[in-house]
């Protein structure tokens, strides 16, 4: 009897050791489910809005900036290109943009917040391929429009607005992306208008 005290000791000692490990077990299974439910750090990073200074765009100057891993074209448009964009609706395959490729804000026929600027994504909608931006001489491509895009993998074109011309390959519309503009010269690509 008299190491009681003892066995009672190491009882004790022996509950709380296994206590602990509960406690580390039911950790260890804990922080891998954390973990798959937090978005990480790059994760976030990837999928967070960019944003892009436009102040100092020239009319008619394309810029290129990188949202989600995907080319965004940013162009301020010149007064000829925005009141062009209105003289070749017939040779268009969705002049009224009725296919989803754009924000609700974006549904009109500049298919942009503001006539003076295009942000669409550089991807042609055909197998991807990134347009290229053709200033002035695009009526090689189509016969009336001076300024467009061409696609050099399959001959895709597409007018100012990033709507696609009929007779070619893409089906669809450039897709533009969600966008605003927070300040007067500041372009935010990725937050919609009336989100920030
Ligand atoms: Fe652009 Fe085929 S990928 S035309």
């Amino acid at each position: 009897m008299s190491n009681a005290p003892v066995i009672n000791g190491r009882r004790r000692f022996l509950t709380a050791a296994t206590a602990v490990v509960g406690g580390v077990g039911v950790a260890g299974v804990a922080v891998p489910f954390i973990a798959s439910w937090n978005p990480s750090a790059r994760a976030k990073a990837a999928g967070a809005p960019v944003e892009v200074n436009v102040s100092k765009l020239e009319p008619g100057q394309l810029i290129r900036a990188k949202w989600r891993g995907k080319p965004v074209y940013v162009v301020r448009r010149t007064d000829k290109t925005i009141n062009d964009l209105a003289k070749h609706d017939s040779q268009l395959k969705d002049p009224k943009s009725d296919e989803p490729q754009q924000p609700s804000y974006a549904t009109n026929e500049y298919r942009s917040i503001s006539p003076e600027f295009l942000v669409a994504l550089g991807v042609c909608t055909h197998l991807g391929c990134a347009p290229t931006y053709h200033k002035g001489d695009f009526e090689e491509k189509v016969e009336g429009v001076t300024d467009g895009f061409y696609c050099p993998c399959h001959g895709s074109k597409f007018d100012m607005a990033g709507r696609v011309f009929q007779s070619v390959p893409a089906p669809l519309n450039l897709v533009i992306p969600e966008h605003s503009f927070p300040t007067e010269g500041t372009l935010l690509i990725g937050v919609g208008q009336g989100e920030a």
